[in-house]
């Protein structure tokens, strides 16, 4: 949701007047927050420049080409996600005003951005975009130029005390080629710590290139940068400062890497994303240890109600882990939408728990989900992926997956991540509340540790699932049905189809067949089905089986995910997908695989930009 970058070096320095160029760099990692349109204002000699265009990083790359801009040591840039005003070159950042001498860049929504246009208009000044950012930026000259006496960070802490919403706002101004200045509110923004040069990011990687050191800022914080120092205040001039962290991620993990497209090498790079989101979390022993869980035991003790929140993907992956986390610990679990969670009144004391899921931890209606269950009294825990955003920070404790930055718009990586890191903390809950002897912990934690092995050998056989998206490609609708976790794991296959392939698909509880769904299966309809084990209790393996006929016999495509040995579903399945026998609940770490690899298949098929769909941002940072 809008990437923003920010540097400014020094003359003399090794990336001497090379702003230009290090902008661009934190831009094309960035975009995957929004990619409508894109710009970059540079600052030399007193003047600033600017170019923006709609589309991507590459068409504005092809727009300096064309109208280069002058070297410089200052540069901010804005990757756009459009909110207020359609994805115009007009409506892009930066923002330029005061007679071209101050550029804006602003990620967020500016609520009460209405009345002050009215109160700019009627004190004269004059819109050329339809943005909320043309009206902060218009503000922030108005009070540069009169209250603020031409002190930047002073005018950006007056501008930021009278904007409402959610913002981050980097502003730079032609008197001032020594510095930016930047205010936040509810939207991401970091730090980046160089030697003789600093940087300002949405996240890490807009300089993850060029420095490994950061400083996470805090809410109603403005920082002023230099080339060679940084300073914090709250938004009242008042002194603040940051929390400095290590970026552990090098550049090489937010690169490519040889696959076609990030979502491949993110659905590649599970296994390694299971096992170190597993690493430093088991003992010698195999015993589970989750130091960074400080709530006080007794109250976890007391917990009569868990509230798993998040968005996307990641609600799927809370579904996935309520069944688990009910079996083991017998405490009553709900997963529910941030959003919907948000706005219902729900009951929540403190006795309960809530656990927020979010790979970006910026997503604004999980953020307002966990802020009202904190004002209530629960306790909250993030699982979280980003390292220095704002979920972590706001929650009482925090597991991170460490499954390394995830840039394609579309989860898989993380999803897998954030189901290994719920079972954690379910079966410290079950150790904690003796819900659990400590050698079912060790057997269950022992499953897990054979789970990257299990998802390499379900990578090893994507050809035949790749050749299968090609071959459906020009279906007009797929259909995913699962019972248990297979539920869950059926909605997120349906999701990957939409998201990047535009295709319609629908996940079912297969139970659920009966009582609607199966009218619409047609001649050639193709219809996944996750398999659970044969082994597992309940009769559901057979259950599944008899759906796999219902829709088989009426002329469905069917497609089995079914496990090695489970020779059941041959009879049924047009065509059956292998994944290597695992406990029920660890199915989904397997499952999920292939319907990964064929959203990822389906949508190259029809040429579209994988890591990058239409309309969709990575981090949804506005409700
Ligand atoms: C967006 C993304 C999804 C993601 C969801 C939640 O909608 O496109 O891929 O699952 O946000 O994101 P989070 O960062 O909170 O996990």
């Amino acid at each position: 949701m809008c990437g923003i970058v920010g540097y400014i070096g020094q003359a003399g320095e090794s990336r001497d007047y090379f702003a230009l160029n290090v902008v661009l760099e934190g831009l094309r990692r960035l975009e995957y927050r929004g990619y409508d349109s894109a710009g970059v204002a540079v600052l030399t000699d007193g003047e600033i420049s600017f170019r923006k265009k709609a589309g991507k990083v590459a068409s504005l790359e092809q727009e300096i080409e064309r109208a280069p801009l002058p070297d410089a040591i200052l540069g901010i840039g804005h990757t756009r996600w459009a909110t207020h005003g359609g994805p115009t070159d007009a409506n892009a950042h930066p923002h330029v005003v005061d007679n071209g001498r101050l550029a804006v860049v602003h990620n967020g929504i500016i609520e009460n951005f209405s009345e002050l246009r009215a109160e700019l208009s009627a004190k004269g000044y004059t819109f050329v975009s339809e943005t909320d950012t043309e009206v902060a930026a218009t503000l922030l000259g108005e009070i540069y130029n009169n209250e603020a006496e031409g002190d930047l960070t002073r005018a950006v802490q007056l501008t930021a005390q009278r904007l409402e919403g959610a913002f981050t706002i980097l502003a730079i101004q032609a008197d001032h080629g020594d510095r930016i200045v930047a205010a936040r509110r509810n939207s991401p923004l970091v730090i980046g710590v160089g030697e003789g040069e600093n940087f300002l990011g949405s996240d890490v990687s807009g300089f993850i290139d060029y420095t490994r050191k950061a400083v996470e800022l805090g809410n109603d914080q403005v920082v002023t940068i230099t080339a060679t120092d940084y300073t914090i205040t709250n938004f009242d001039g008042t002194p603040a400062s940051g929390k400095p962290f290590d970026i552990e991620w090098d550049a090489a993990a937010a690169e490519k890497g040889g696959f076609d497209s990030f979502m491949d090498k993110e659905i590649h790079d599970q296994p390694a994303a299971v096992r170190d989101t597993l690493m430093g979390r088991l003992d010698e022993d195999g015993k589970l240890v989750l130091d960074e869980l400080h709530i006080d035991e007794a109250i976890l003790r007391s917990v009569d109600k868990i509230i798993v929140v998040a968005c996307g993907t990641a609600a799927y992956a809370g579904q996935v882990a309520r069944y688990a986390i009910e079996h083991w610990c017998r405490i009553p679990t709900e997963v529910e939408l941030a959003h919907e969670f948000r706005y219902r009144d729900p009951i929540v004391n403190e006795k309960t728990l809530v656990v927020a899921l979010s790979q970006s931890g910026e997503t604004m209606d999980t953020l307002m989900a966990v802020r009202h269950a904190r004002e209530q009294g629960a306790k909250v825990i993030a699982i979280c992926n980003t390292v220095g955003s704002t979920l972590p920070r706001e929650a009482d404790a925090s597991i991170y997956t460490y499954a390394g930055p995830e840039i394609a718009v579309a989860s898989t990586k993380a999803f897998l991540a954030q189901i290994t890191a719920s079972y954690l903390l379910g079966l410290y809950l079950a150790q904690l509340r003796g819900n659990m002897f400590s050698d079912e912990v060790t057997g269950i934690l022992e499953s897990l540790r054979q789970m990257p092995e299990k998802i390499q050998t379900v990578i090893d056989h994507e050809d035949q699932v790749k050749k299968l998206g090609q071959d459906l490609a020009n279906s007009d609708s797929v259909l995913f049905l699962g019972r248990h976790v297979g539920f869950p794991v059926a909605l997120e296959g349906a999701l990957k189809l939409k998201e990047i392939a535009y295709l319609h698909a629908e996940g079912f509880a297969a139970g659920e067949l009966k009582h609607g769904p199966i009218a619409l299966i047609e001649d050639g309809q193709p219809v996944f089905v996750i398999v659970p084990s044969p082994r597992g209790r309940d009769s559901l393996h057979s259950k599944v089986v008899s759906n796999i006929q219902e829709v088989r016999a009426r002329g469905a495509i069917t497609i089995a995910i079914a496990e090695e040995g489970d020779e059941a579903v041959n009879a049924y399945a047009n065509f059956v997908i292998r994944i290597p026998q695992a406990p029920t609940l660890m199915q989904p770490l397997l499952s999920t695989v292939p319907l990964q690899i064929f959203a990822c298949a389906v949508a190259t098929a029809k040429g579209y930009d994988v890591d990058q769909p239409r309309n969709l941002a990575k981090s949804v940072t506005v409700e």
